[in-house]
């Protein structure tokens, strides 16, 4: 499905989110206190905005690895960052659930808008663990439910109706967009997914909301 839609992917986030998704991946990097020299996973990367949003920072002097699935999506990726002259970025094609990166690597992994996607997320959750070292800082950031009831029917109504018409025209794919709201729809509650965090290894699991829950970033601890 992300291979169907990568090629106008960017440009539906930019548009569906009125360009907040911008302002929601640079608070979820925020949250990542990289230091130097650090190396990070940028999971589920799809083009790279996340890792790229990292390795425009002034001060960053380390790493970062981009993993995804989809090698069209990487591919992406790859191009934007040769176009913005980055080098500090490695695409590497990678599966959440069984990750090919050795035990305590990274200093943070960084999950934007991939987990609802991947099957299990316990398993995925788990190696996101086993690769970090010790110390080492997981922050997700994940589509959520408003929990204002005002709020809440607007924004259903733009959900379930509004963003699929347009991203059905314009990525051309009848189904990713009527996907993501039913993927949101069945994703862990707030406290449950923190839950499934803890119970995978990772520490000090906390949570925060922005605009107005319309997305959800959570923060833990190896
Ligand atoms: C909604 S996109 C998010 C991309 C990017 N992180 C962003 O912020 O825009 C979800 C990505 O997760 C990837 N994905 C889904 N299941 C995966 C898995 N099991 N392992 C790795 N990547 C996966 C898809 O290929 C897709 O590129």
């Amino acid at each position: 499905m992300f291979t169907a839609i990568s090629k106008r992917y960017d440009l539906l986030n930019r548009l569906l989110s009125l360009n907040r998704d911008k302002y929601w991946r640079k608070v979820a990097v925020s949250e990542l206190h990289v230091k130097n020299g650090s190396l990070i996973l940028d999971l589920c990367s799809g083009t790279g905005d996340v890792g790229i949003e990292i390795a425009m920072q002034d001060d960053f002097d380390g790493s970062i690895i981009a993993g995804d699935l989809s090698l069209e999506m990487l591919k992406i990726g790859a191009m934007k960052c040769q176009r913005r002259g980055i080098e500090k970025i490695e695409f590497v094609c990678a599966d959440a659930e069984d990750l090919p990166f050795r035990e305590n690597l990274f200093d943070g992994v960084v999950i934007a808008f991939g987990i609802r996607n991947v099957q299990d997320k316990r398993r995925a959750l788990t190696e996101v663990s086993r690769t970090l070292h010790k110390g080492g800082r997981v922050v997700i950031l994940e589509f959520g439910i408003p929990r204002n009831k005002l709020f809440k029917r607007i924004y259903h109504l733009y959900f379930r109706k509004i963003l699929p018409a347009i991203g059905r025209i314009i990525s051309g794919s009848s189904t990713a967009y009527s996907y993501l709201p039913d993927s949101v729809k069945t994703f862990p509650k707030r406290e449950e997914f923190a839950a499934l965090m803890k119970d995978s290894g990772i520490r000090d699991v906390r949570y925060f909301d922005l605009s107005f829950g319309i997305v959800t970033i959570y923060v833990g601890i190896k």
